[in-house]
């Protein structure tokens, strides 16, 4: 299938989805304990296929196969990542608020329509990523993306215990891709590559390239 086929597919599967909008929706019935430092942001097809074939992540994702994007929103990251790298066997997304997951279910059916292989290996759980274990062998990802899900005054805390989770709970080898934060302990998550800036809806973001030793 060539670019401008695949590119077509995700422009029709998100046609008129308005995510911002779903997230803000969603969080109003949420407990507000469980949404303070939620927010919102996309990557699109254009941002994400820059990601993958300008910043040389490619040739360090021999043999990783799982991929899971933490605070998965409407599943763009999932559809995009399923249409631009075939070598990964499983792609799964953990939502937090149960309307950005609805909303990402109805995009894989959408995508089951014209591609039912590809939308297979996608898995879209509604939960708590600090929340699920890593090392079930049913999520047991070795490619992790994760487009800054928490911000606020006490979010800096959750990024550690998720780092911590990280540290005990993925494989060695495991590569982590973070949007706008660093992780921060660098003798366990060294950066692979140089940062790169990309542009999206609402900015210019930096994206940095770790893997575990
Ligand atoms: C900036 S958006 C990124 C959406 C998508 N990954 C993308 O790049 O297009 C971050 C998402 O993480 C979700 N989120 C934040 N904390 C979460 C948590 N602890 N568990 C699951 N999802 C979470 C938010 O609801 C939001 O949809």
């Amino acid at each position: 299938m060539n670019f401008e086929k695949k590119k077509e597919i995700f422009d029709n599967i998100y046609q008129g989805i308005n995510g911002y909008s779903i997230s803000h929706k969603g969080r109003s019935t949420m407990d507000t304990k469980d949404t303070k430092f939620l927010i919102y942001g996309e990557v699109s097809f254009t941002e994400l296929l820059a990601i993958v074939e300008n910043s040389g992540i490619k040739d360090k994702l021999d043999g990783l196969t799982t991929f899971c994007d933490l605070g998965s929103g409407t599943g763009m990251c999932l559809i995009g990542t399923a249409l631009i790298c075939p070598y990964f066997n499983r792609i799964i997304g953990v939502e937090l608020v149960p309307a950005l997951y609805e909303s990402s279910l109805k995009s894989v059916q959408l995508l089951a329509q014209t591609n039912k292989k590809l939308a297979n290996k996608i898995k879209v759980i509604n939960g708590n990523f600090l929340k699920l274990n890593f090392t079930k062998p049913s999520l047991s990802p070795n490619v992790i993306f994760m487009h800054y899900p928490m911000h606020g005054m006490g979010a800096e805390e959750l990024y550690l215990q998720l780092e911590e989770k990280f540290r005990k709970e993925l494989k060695s080898g495991s590569i982590i891709i973070s949007a706008i934060r660093k992780l921060s302990i660098p003798e366990v998550f060294p950066e692979i590559l140089p940062p790169m800036h990309i542009q999206c809806k609402y900015g210019n973001v930096t994206i940095f390239f770790h893997q575990k030793v």
